[in-house]
């Protein structure tokens, strides 16, 4: 029998998660669990390169733990742990980092945004952050990434750094390839449809968080920007509603010319008010499921222990031979 392919990608705990998250990454993570060998992590490392609030992580950390098993992710299938658990992400990063240049880090789009941003607290870890991702990636000699739109620059990344290590030394890492989903890739703000979805957008009506109650859905979908136009059609001219037609057709599974034709002729009411329905009843039975879990903690305790062991192990195996290729007298 030919072996799985491994499959890795991560999110970052840091506060509740949008839509944007779900339908442009955990979404897609789900359909891959039977077909590959899947690591799926909460990357509480990465989440500490901007300022966090100590119990406000731990709460983050474990409600994100309730949304993976909530969306569908099964610890019997997939690894899902919790990035700090496994010591070897750290340590792979460490010799990454001396094997990455200052100008390549500096040219990532996520950090130069970051930085600007963060003026007075532009710590290192933003800048290694890509490297701390390349690790979390290589350490499993993972194949496939699957991500958003936004993580193929870092992604990018990896890949040289694995190349590099394989060069300097010997095959030692496999290269990974993304796996980014067309429809969904990038959902937009729906009150600017020019930037991403961003739970960290002032404006709390740009986005839609997976916890939001139908209520708050529905006056979010009503709000959201649309054009003069008046006609419910996928095209450039008409970034919001072609965000809004992005966001229908992933909860909905209707390609976008169904979606087109299904609405020729009516208006951005209508539109809307069916949009925010398939929304609200898609979250529901995540929403259920995430009461339920978090209700359990020992239950995710028991996940998480799980997972870490069995990460643990894969990881310890790709830095024993990192180690001793770079020169590192063993134990
Ligand atoms: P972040 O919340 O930035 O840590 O992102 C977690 C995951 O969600 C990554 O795979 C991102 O690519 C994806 N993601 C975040 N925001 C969006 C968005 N607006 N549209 C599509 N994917 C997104
Ligand atoms: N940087 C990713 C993000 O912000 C999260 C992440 C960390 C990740 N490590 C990863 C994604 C490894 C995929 C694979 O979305």
């Amino acid at each position: 029998m030919e072996e799985k392919k491994t499959v890795f990608s991560g999110v970052q705990p840091s506060g509740a998660l949008t839509i944007g998250n779900y339908i442009g990454s955990i979404r897609n993570w789900i359909d891959l669990q039977d077909d590959y060998n899947c690591f799926y992590s909460i990357v509480d490392l990465h989440a500490i390169t901007v300022p966090q609030v100590p119990k406000d992580l731990r709460k983050n950390t474990l409600d994100l733990l309730a949304l993976y098993l909530a969306s569908g992710l099964d610890p019997e299938k997939s690894t899902i742990f919790i990035q700090s658990h496994v010591s070897a992400h750290a340590e792979l990063t460490w010799v990454l980092n001396t094997m990455s240049y200052m100008g390549q880090l500096s040219r990532m789009t996520q950090f130069k945004e970051k930085s600007k941003r963060s003026e007075e607290n532009l710590n290192a870890g933003l800048f290694t952050y890509p490297v701390l991702m390349a690790s979390d990636i290589l350490l499993y000699q993972t194949d496939l990434v699957p991500v958003g739109e936004d993580q193929k620059q870092h992604l990018e990344l990896a890949r040289d750094l694995a190349e590099r290590f394989n060069n300097r030394y010997s095959e030692t890492f496999k290269v990974p390839d993304p796996l980014i989903k067309k429809v969904g890739a990038r959902i937009m703000s729906l009150q600017n449809p020019e930037s991403k979805m961003s739970k960290s957008d002032n404006n709390e009506n740009g986005y839609i968080l997976l916890l939001d109650s139908p209520d708050i859905i529905n006056r979010k979908i009503k709000r959201a920007v649309t054009d003069s136009l008046g006609q419910v059609k996928y095209s450039d001219e008409q970034p919001g509603v072609k965000n809004l037609i992005n966001i229908y057709s992933a909860f909905s599974r209707n390609s976008i010319e169904e979606i087109e034709s299904k609405y020729e002729g009516a208006g951005y009411g209508q539109f809307k008010k069916d949009l925010a329905e398939i929304v609200i009843e898609g979250l529901r039975p995540i929403q259920t499921k995430y009461d339920d879990y978090m209700k359990n903690k020992d239950y995710l305790k028991e996940v998480y222990k799980g997972g870490a062991e069995k990460a643990e192990r894969v990881a310890r195996k790709t830095l024993r031979k990192v180690y001793k290729k770079v020169g590192f007298i063993p134990r």
